[in-house]
């Protein structure tokens, strides 16, 4: 559609922010009274980043809230990480790691930064894994414990609460970002069972806030996109729509309706994956809303019929987002319309426009996009600049999708893109960059881990302070 009537204006309390997770960028994690998760345990390829120092941020926070603040962030949007805080998941706390957080949300908020949190980014504690992970529903009132105690300390100083990270990406792509130790040898129907469990530890989390803590605000977080058909055949839209609701939906319409969606449903039931449910289980998932919906947006994908055999399963690498097709429900398919990342991701703005439209006239909350940006091999030059104008221009046209959602009447809160400084990517190592901070360390070797303002730091900066006026 277009306006004649001009462009809605981001409103004034519109949050600029941008984001990370513990595990990316804080390392400390030996001597700091750490406990070990899931991610600590992940082999990684020779010549790639670990995450045991990352981007130093445990050490530096007081430095990057300081770029941060320079850099005009309304938000900051960062995960705890759960074995900081309880070493063994439950139990016994880890007073280092409280004081960590402490002084991290009180130097934002004498920055004037809101602090919103992501209660549970990828980074299980191994603990809690050896006692079965989140097959266990043992790990749903650990899950619980946890929030209780982290909105016991910071629920006067923290009023956005994320509550786990991406569950679509943990439960289909488990194998890219190392988040199963038990993967490949987990069946489909185990994963399920997961993901219902932490649907449950979330709706749980959503009670605890909605009566302990009612100044907070409380949202799902899930990679959420659309899916265009390959052609008009009508076959083809089918399969788009199979996909997108299984990839997304599927997800969403647990987290925010507390019901799942019939296609999902039937199709974990035909293939015998479905969770077991019990109906004391439908009634936590069915009594409370979310107060609003965060989206990880960064690329559409583009969908065909499937042709029922293997020969629907792409050859190449898959992630995130990276489709790889599913005999009988889709086939991937490229875009001629749409460029992509050095990392093949695709881009594409006029798709978040769409995908914020889909998400709000489907569930009328807030939306918080938590998370959306470009990996690129971003380069030192010698003059001391890294000039990433690719990464302007993508958060550019990004920006301006989102101005005409809201204009469509999309209620849009906050831009939380990906990443506020330069951090450890979760399987593609510290080439793959994001931030708008370089920070001075590469795969091989940790070098002096000076950080340095990119190109984009000065156009984002310019950009909050006109509010988002982007012409
Ligand atoms: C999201 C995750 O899926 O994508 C982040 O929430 C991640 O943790 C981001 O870093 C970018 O992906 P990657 O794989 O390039 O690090």
């Amino acid at each position: 559609m277009q306006y004649q009537q001009g462009l809605a204006t981001f409103p004034p309390d519109f949050l600029w922010g941008a984001s990370t997770s513990a595990y990316q960028v804080e390392g400390g994690v030996e001597g700091t009274g750490k406990g070990r998760s899931i991610i600590d345990a992940l082999t990684h390829p020779e010549g790639m980043a670990d995450f045991n120092v990352a981007s130093d941020h445990y050490n530096r926070f007081k430095e990057d809230v300081a770029l941060f603040k320079e850099l005009g962030l309304k938000a900051y949007r960062f995960s705890i990480a759960w074995s900081r805080i309880f070493p063994d998941g439950i139990g016994e706390v880890n007073p280092k790691g409280v004081e960590f957080y402490r002084n991290l949300i009180d130097e934002l908020v004498k920055n004037e930064i809101e602090p919103i949190i992501t209660l549970y980014h990828f980074d299980l504690p191994y603990a809690l894994q050896k006692i079965g992970g989140w097959s266990s529903r043992e790990t749903i009132s650990a899950f619980e414990a946890y929030a209780d105690f982290l909105l016991n300390l910071f629920s006067s100083k923290v009023t956005y609460w994320l509550t786990i990270n991406e569950q679509n990406t943990m439960i289909l792509h488990p194998g890219a970002i190392g988040t199963d130790p038990d993967y490949p040898m987990i069946s489909k129907q185990a994963l399920n069972q997961q993901s219902h469990h932490m649907f449950l530890a979330q709706a749980k989390v959503y009670q605890l806030i909605h009566q302990k803590y009612p100044m907070c605000k409380v949202g799902p977080a899930i990679n959420t996109t659309s899916m265009y058909q390959a052609t008009s055949r009508p076959e083809d839209a089918i399969a788009a729509h199979n996909w997108e609701t299984i990839r997304c939906y599927g997800f969403l319409e647990v987290a925010v309706n507390g019901r799942y969606h019939p296609l999902a449903w039937r199709y974990m039931v035909d293939r015998e994956i479905a969770p077991i449910i019990t109906s004391e289980d439908e009634s936590i998932l069915q009594a409370i809303r979310p107060d609003f919906i965060a989206i990880n947006y960064y690329s559409t994908a583009t969908i065909a019929e499937s042709k029922g055999d293997s020969s629907d399963i792409s050859a190449r690498a898959g992630d995130q987002q990276i489709m790889l097709g599913e005999p009988g429900v889709y086939r991937a398919a490229d875009n001629p319309f749409l460029d992509t990342t050095p990392y093949g991701w695709v881009v594409d703005p006029v798709g978040l426009r769409l995908t914020l439209r889909k998400v709000y006239e489907r569930y009328n909350l807030p939306i918080l996009i938590s998370e959306n940006g470009m990996g690129a091999p971003d380069k030192l030059e010698t003059d001391g600049r890294i000039y990433d104008f690719y990464r302007i221009s993508f958060y550019h046209e990004h920006i301006k999708q989102m101005q005409l959602a809201i204009t469509d009447g999309v209620k849009l809160i906050g831009y939380c893109p990906w990443s506020a400084i330069d951090l450890v990517s979760t399987h593609q190592g510290y080439a793959k960059r994001y931030g708008f901070i370089y920070v001075n360390r590469d795969d091989n070797s940790l070098k002096d881990l000076r950080r340095i303002k990119k190109e984009s730091f000065f156009w984002y900066q310019n950009l909050i302070r006109k509010n988002g006026d982007i012409n």
